[in-house]
């Protein structure tokens, strides 16, 4: 039974590295009973190579990386299937490359967190191609949810379940969606 009146939601959960993006976006897909991706499993292999390396993606980097993934959310639109991917999406720019896959069905799960903490799961975290030195990139990078984006903004220390009991409610409500 699907959680919402409004058709299955298309979720992008976005925030900086180590802001629970995987960790919640897994949580929020079983909850809603929708397939989860991994948004970095869409990144060309030059793209992972230069993050291992320590580099920060640039724009023209991300293009083919944003292309991919709206082909892969308009698939799911198309279909009216729900979706959750976890995915940086640090600026609006990035978000509306996103949006142009699944039109206004797209709702934005943005997990807000500073920097301490950001550092702080980050470096605990080992195997794993994000080196700590690029949370500074990101944090420069980020450019929060806007009003007009449909989704919610999170606080990314909150417990898991009790993030969940927000995603649930507001995706339930249909927050955000067209016509409501
Ligand atoms: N709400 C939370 N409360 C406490 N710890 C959390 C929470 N969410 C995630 N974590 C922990 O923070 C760390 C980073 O989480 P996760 O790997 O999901 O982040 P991410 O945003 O996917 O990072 P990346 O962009 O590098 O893939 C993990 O150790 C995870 O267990
Ligand atoms: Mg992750």
């Amino acid at each position: 039974m699907s959680v919402s009146a409004y058709g299955p939601p298309i979720v992008v959960v976005l925030g900086v590295s180590g802001s629970g993006k995987t960790t919640v976006g897994k949580a929020v897909a079983e909850q809603l009973g929708v397939p989860f991706l991994e948004g970095d499993d869409f990144h060309p292999a030059a793209n992972i190579a230069k993050m291992r390396a320590g580099h920060p993606l640039d724009d023209a980097d991300r293009e083919p990386w944003l292309r991919a993934l709206a082909e892969r959310i308009r698939q799911s639109a198309e279909a009216d299937e729900g979706l959750v991917i976890a995915c940086s999406a640090l600026k609006r720019a990035y978000r509306d490359e996103l949006r142009s896959g699944a039109g206004a069905g797209l709702w934005c799960l943005y997990l807000a967190l500073d920097r301490a903490t950001a550092w702080d799961r980050v470096s605990r975290r080992t195997g794993h191609f994000m080196p700590a030195v690029l949370v500074e990139s990101q944090f420069a990078t980020l450019e929060p949810l806007q009003p007009d984006e449909p989704g919610l903004t999170l606080d990314a220390t909150t417990d898991l379940p009790a993030l969940l009991r927000r995603v649930r409610a507001a995706v339930t409500r249909g927050d955000g969606r067209a016509g409501s």
